[in-house]
């Protein structure tokens, strides 16, 4: 295939897309294909000569859409959502068609100064003071590992980019268990170690214990330790775990320790002021992530992270070889040097397209609908006899266990779901939670609608009854 057929391929595979999404509805919302699949229908080796172009789009609508899970179909209520609507598609197709590579202001000036710009709108929709500015990363991982190799690198006084860590005390970082694993992750490739990440233990609303965390630095400082930055989880993975922000970062200040926050799903709810009580305090934080990519609507991938004083991060992260350089340049962004990865994608464009085409009157409207059902939802779901609660709603999140009379409950959940899962009318996923099986119900789809939260409740009630015949009379 070559340019002049650029035109023909791109209107049908925008055909298709239309299709896609008109259908999306008819499809089973998780794949329903066995490991090795797929990869079974793929020859072994590349075609030495050009194929066809029409034979390789056949071979990807037969094979492709039946093998994958759809992230965009309105009752995928899984995990957390991966968004994608229909106007920050649109921006992506065309940042793919520049093949933008946006790593210092010089290669992409536009998609640079649109970053800035989109990162002071989210700020100012979430309801963040004006001191913060940011950058837009790929995941909430990236994120929080910038985070954490800042934590390390302000804590060693910037000696361990320099001289490795051996001989320094062991750098110490601080978060509760509800927190995502990617701190841990961060933490190994920090060259922290898990060890040194220190779960401070929840208080009854599985907030972290402010006392258990001034304690636990307290006693790292005594035994050697060094103490360098907190984990603040706004919205946690499993059950929506919000720590009491305000009171963590007052132990931050006192104790010199640099804060991130963590609301990489959560975030997004932020749009709406009456849910901003839930990160009050959040003013005071040096560094937070959140997702536009999970619930607010963007094309996945897209982690946007605030930094109250980006300085710190850009010393961590910032390197500036003669190639790298911009002859002639005064004062310009180069945003690489606030990330890992050089090479950077245009992914401030889908949040233009997104905020513009939708409005944040719109976006608001989506995130208050998701939360009101999924909340009508537990209501039906908590006065049913055979379903048990296990933790209240957070934000759009509540998890239950399928309780019948008799019959262990971890056992029958269990195979609830998956008979909710090969059934395909609806898509949830599990969590452990107290030695508890449960399953976790969050809507956030971009186009989900009342009827395909309450379609839940009815799968849920049929699907159980074949299940078991000890349900409740
Ligand atoms: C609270 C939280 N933090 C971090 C992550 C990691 O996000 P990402 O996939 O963008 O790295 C997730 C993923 O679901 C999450 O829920």
């Amino acid at each position: 295939m070559d340019k002049s057929d650029f035109t023909k391929w791109s209107n049908r595979a925008t055909d298709w897309g239309q299709t896609y999404l008109d259908t999306l509805r008819e499809r089973p919302v998780r794949a329903q294909v066995s490991p090795g699949e797929i990869m079974a229908k793929l020859p072994p080796q590349a075609p030495e000569q050009p194929e066809d172009m029409e034979e390789i789009f056949n071979d990807f609508a037969n094979i492709v859409p039946d093998g994958m899970t759809h992230w965009q179909h309105p009752r995928f209520f899984a995990y957390f959502p991966a968004n994608a609507a229909p106007a920050s598609m649109i921006a992506e197709q065309l940042a793919n068609t520049m093949a933008a590579q946006c790593m210092l202001w010089q290669t992409s000036p536009a998609a640079t100064e649109i970053e800035t710009r989109m990162v002071e709108w989210l700020r100012d929709a979430l309801g963040l003071a004006p001191h913060f500015s940011g950058v837009i990363q790929d995941s909430a991982t990236s994120s929080t590992l910038s985070a954490i190799l800042t934590m390390r690198e302000r804590a060693l006084s910037w000696r361990g980019n320099k001289s490795g860590l051996s001989g320094e005390k062991p750098v110490r970082i601080y978060a509760s268990a509800q927190t995502h694993s990617s701190i841990d992750k961060a933490c190994w490739i920090a060259g922290i170690g898990q060890q040194n990440l220190v779960k401070i233990p929840t208080d009854a609303h599985y907030s972290m214990s402010t006392q258990a965390l001034r304690a636990a630095i307290r006693a790292d400082r005594k035994a050697g330790f060094l103490p360098a930055g907190i984990v603040i989880c706004v919205g946690g993975t499993s059950i929506g775990a919000t720590d009491d922000v305000a009171a963590i970062i007052e132990v931050a200040k006192d104790e010199n320790l640099y804060t991130h926050v963590d609301a990489a799903w959560a975030g997004s709810a932020m749009i709406c002021p009456e849910f901003r009580p839930l990160w009050h305090g959040v003013d005071g934080a040096d560094s937070i992530v959140f997702n536009p990519h999970k619930w607010l609507g963007a094309q996945f991938d897209c982690s946007v992270q605030f930094l109250a004083e980006p300085s710190a991060q850009i010393r961590t992260l910032g390197l500036r070889p003669e190639y790298l350089k911009t002859q002639g340049a005064g004062e310009i962004t180069n945003y690489n040097e606030w990330t890992v990865p050089l090479g950077r994608r245009f992914r401030a464009l889908k949040l233009w397209f997104l905020l513009r085409a939708y409005g944040l009157e719109g976006l608001r409207t989506r995130i208050r609908n998701h939360v009101a059902w999924v909340k009508e939802l537990e209501g039906k779901l908590a006065a049913h006899p055979d379903f048990t609660i296990i933790t209240e709603l957070r934000f759009s999140l509540f998890t239950f266990q399928y309780t019948p009379k008799d019959g262990d409950a971890n056992a029958l959940t269990a195979a609830l779901l998956a008979k909710i899962n090969d059934d395909g009318r609806i898509y949830l996923t599990q969590t452990q939670h107290e030695g508890k099986f449960v399953i976790r119900m969050t809507a956030g789809q971009f186009d989900c609608t009342r009827d395909d939260v309450m379609a839940v409740y009815d799968v849920l009630v049929a699907l159980s009854a074949r299940l078991s015949p000890q349900a409740h009379p």
